[in-house]
């Protein structure tokens, strides 16, 4: 039961996704509701970013206590089954304590909990790191992703209000004998900080176009390296949950990868940038309209501030 140092899985218990949710603030910003105020328009920020629409409100904890409920009741457990909880959040509800705290009482949780922090890439981290906890002799991990990026978004800078917002999503892993997790690999470069940040009390400053390229190749590294280790090629991902950035970000990897679009689970026309709670909201997506099924190969990917990036391969195994 062990992974060597490059992420390569070679195990006696393994995982697999047993249940989904997701969860979503009610008040939807339109982009029009951008034209009054900035410099922009729907035309531009459709054209460039592929988003329509995003919703802001809640509060990370309360997003993440939302999904994860869902997540738990999909699953078929009870609150006292989960073994561990691990929330991939970059906006935490209060510096101290960490938010998984709140989130663990809220759920009537009795384990473990704490808070994880690899920017937009934090999901696949988590979803790693439960696997890894499960493979020490866990039998149900609940990993959440929320975010609540709205609360640090300039709304006077046109180039990154248009883009972050607010949202949540949740998956149990569950012990297995048949192993679904079949390679992951976690990357940062922290020499790339100054393209990404938020100060303490600051807002997010970026910059763009940096980020954008840095972001296609990190995707298609990690990707090829996750797929490497599960011993499968693009060819046998039936689908890919990209981190829900900019639709451009996402088609310039799938070519490269040469995955088609039509294998991609796409939520950011209505969700815009979630950070944590994108993959996960787009898994649930899928999920959600039976667009996976036992044995498809899912490819998770991201990417974000510090810069991070974190791939995963896992088998559909409900
Ligand atoms: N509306 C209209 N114009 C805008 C705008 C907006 N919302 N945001 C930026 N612009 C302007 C810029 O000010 C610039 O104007 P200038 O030429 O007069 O200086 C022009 O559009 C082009 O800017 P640029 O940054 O080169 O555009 P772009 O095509 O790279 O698109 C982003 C900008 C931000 C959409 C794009 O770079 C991007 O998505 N980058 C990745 C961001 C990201 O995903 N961050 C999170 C990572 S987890």
């Amino acid at each position: 039961m062990a992974t060597n140092e490059t992420g390569k899985l070679k195990l006696m218990q393994g995982s697999r996704i047993i249940g989904w949710g997701a969860a979503l603030p009610d008040k939807v910003i339109t982009n029009q509701d951008f034209e009054g105020r900035l410099e922009t328009n729907d035309a531009w920020i459709t054209e460039r970013t592929g988003i329509k629409e995003r919703r802001y409100g809640g509060t990370t904890s309360s997003l993440a206590v939302e999904a994860a409920q869902k997540a738990i009741a999909s699953a078929g457990l009870a609150p006292e089954d989960i073994g561990m909880l691990i929330l991939s959040t970059t906006t935490p509800d209060k510096t101290v304590p960490a938010t998984s705290s709140t989130v663990q009482a809220e759920l009537g949780l009795s384990c473990g909990a704490f808070d994880l922090n690899a920017a937009c890439a934090g999901f696949v981290y988590a979803l790693v790191v439960g696997h890894n906890m499960i493979q020490s002799g866990l039998k149900n991990v609940l990993v959440i992703g929320s975010d609540t990026l709205s609360r640090i978004t300039d709304q006077e800078d046109r180039a990154t209000a248009v883009l972050f917002a607010d949202g949540a999503g949740a998956v149990v892993l569950q012990a297995s004998e048949d192993n679904a997790v079949l390679g992951w690999d976690l990357g940062v470069d922290g020499s790339l900080v100054p393209i990404l940040y938020c100060e303490h009390g600051g807002y997010m400053r970026m910059e763009g176009r940096e980020v954008f390229k840095r972001a296609v190749l990190a995707m298609v590294d990690s990707a090829h390296l996750a797929l490497g280790r599960a011993g499968l090629t693009p060819d046998d991902i039936a689908l890919v949950v990209p981190h829900q950035a900019n639709i451009r970000i996402i088609e310039a990897a799938n070519r490269r990868l040469g995955i088609p679009m039509e294998r991609t689970s796409i939520v950011l026309d209505t969700t815009g940038n979630t950070s944590s709670g994108s993959i996960p909201l787009a898994l649930a997506a899928a999920a959600d309209k039976g667009a996976l099924h036992p044995g498809d190969n899912v490819l998770f990917c991201g990417f974000g501030a510090g810069m991070t990036w974190a791939s995963a391969v896992v088998r559909w195994d409900i």
